[in-house]
């Protein structure tokens, strides 16, 4: 099986290359913040303080998530509930970040992430894809912008989606999240030794696509 693993901070634009490359090679995208996601979402519904390593642990037995793929499009279930759409708040970033940095947290994900790279093709985004969950990925893309430009794409894709965004919060919180999960104890952000560094600051989508699909290709 072969494996692409991009990782980089938040609003790289990561998942909308991650999906292209995997649309243009026929393999799944596998979108792992979409699982610590749905995790954030679990706690913040049950009132469990994001922040609280021991009670997010200890609440991590009532979690039940999967992935789903239809037409090569991911879907994330928390039980029978489809929470997709669900996750993709400013408010459920921050609890995904802050749930992200509990060892059970990350443990608990760990085999989901590796069985779907046992049974498919895949391409998988992240932040530790290339340094924990597949270090023998055969290609492995550290996508990096600068926080403005960054912040810029988030505050459109908030705004196009109909949420209330400020430019100003997004980019502070978008700078508070990198540094939390440059941070962290385990698994911190940080590129693969063997990584290709690819920062797309100033490329149209297109620009930065032709990039990666060339760097992936020279590779297998
Ligand atoms: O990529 P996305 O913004 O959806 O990720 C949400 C949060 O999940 C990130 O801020 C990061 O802390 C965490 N995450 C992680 N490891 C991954 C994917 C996401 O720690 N492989």
């Amino acid at each position: 099986m072969i494996a692409i693993a991009i990782d980089g901070p938040g609003g790289a634009g990561k998942s909308t290359m991650a999906r292209a490359l995997a649309k243009e090679l026929g393999y799944i995208y596998v979108d792992t913040g979409a699982l610590y996601r749905a995790i954030g979402l679990y706690m913040r519904r049950k009132g469990i303080p994001t922040t609280d390593f021991a009670a997010v642990a200890g609440n991590l037995g009532g979690v039940e998530v999967r992935l789903a793929f239809r037409d090569g499009e991911q879907r994330v279930f928390l039980a029978e509930e489809d929470v997709s759409d669900a996750i993709r708040t400013q408010d459920i970033s921050i609890a995904a970040s802050n749930v992200s940095a509990v060892p059970e947290v990350r443990a608990f994900l760990f085999d989901l992430q590796r069985d779907l790279a046992k049974k498919n093709h895949v391409v998988m985004d992240g932040r530790d894809i290339g340094t924990v969950v597949l270090p023998n990925a055969q290609v492995k893309i550290f996508l990096t912008a600068s926080p403005e430009e960054r912040a810029q794409r988030r505050y459109l894709e908030l705004r196009e989606k109909g949420l209330e965004a400020e430019y100003d919060q997004v980019l502070t919180e978008l700078k508070q999240r990198d540094y939390d999960d440059s941070h962290r104890a385990v698994a911190p952000l940080v590129p693969a030794e063997d990584a290709i560094m690819v920062d797309s600051t100033g490329l149209t989508r297109e620009q930065a696509f032709q990039r990666l699909l060339r760097t992936v290709q020279d590779k297998i």
